[in-house]
């Protein structure tokens, strides 16, 4: 399993662009609120914070969750530009989620990150904390390798079937593009997705 609090440490983080996601971007400029509700949203695995802050700069609570405190403390170091807030702690952990519920979900690079033998654990907290009629939205990292290349993550690749029955028990999806938008080289190879909580 990935130390992830020692790639960080070691400064072993391909991950961070230093920017938001750029789908995140284009999302942002091409949707109204309506799909983030007015309560509060969570970004699991976070990293240091860019998508937080920009999905905090549009006057929306935003808490960022990450396990490896490293990456907690680099995020808390930026100066705050709305009501986001940061919180070191397992995604998976039922007492973790223990009482909180999240108006939308913001999912970029966690999905893929994790091993695909705790991809249902991953659904199962995403169903836990958006509240009925919330969103999870997501941008995912559908194709990291190379073609001809295994997947020997992370990233772990994903394709959109199997995101699509991962989530059905709990969400439908009621839209999804490829993003025009892209961090340089990973044109092409992501998938965002919204899915509503039934
Ligand atoms: C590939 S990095 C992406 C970070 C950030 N989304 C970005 O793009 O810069 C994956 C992140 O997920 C975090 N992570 C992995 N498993 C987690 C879990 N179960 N709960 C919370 N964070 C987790 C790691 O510590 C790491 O910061």
């Amino acid at each position: 399993m990935t130390d992830w609090n020692n790639r960080y440490l070691s400064g072993d983080t391909p991950w961070e662009k230093g920017a938001p996601a750029p789908p995140l971007l284009e999302l942002l400029g091409k949707t109204g609120d309506d799909i983030w509700g007015g309560g509060t949203i969570l970004v699991p695995g976070c990293g240091t914070g860019h998508d937080v802050r920009a999905l905090a700069s549009k006057g929306q609570g935003v808490l960022g969750l990450d396990l490896a405190q490293q990456a907690v403390e680099k995020a808390r170091s930026f100066p705050a530009v709305g009501n986001e807030e940061y919180a070191l702690g397992d995604f998976f952990d039922p007492e973790w989620q223990e009482g909180k519920s999240f108006s939308a979900i913001w999912e970029h690079t966690c999905y893929c990150a994790i091993h695909p033998t705790r991809r249902p654990d991953y659904a199962e907290a995403t169903a836990a904390l958006v509240e009925p009629g919330g969103h999870l939205i997501g941008v995912f990292f559908l194709t990291p390798n190379k073609p001809g290349e295994e997947d020997q993550g992370p990233p772990f690749s994903s394709d959109i079937e199997e995101l699509d029955a991962r989530f059905d028990p709990w969400f439908y999806r009621v839209d999804s593009w490829v993003p025009e938008r892209a961090y340089p080289g990973r044109e092409g190879q992501e998938w965002l997705a919204i899915y509503r909580r039934k």
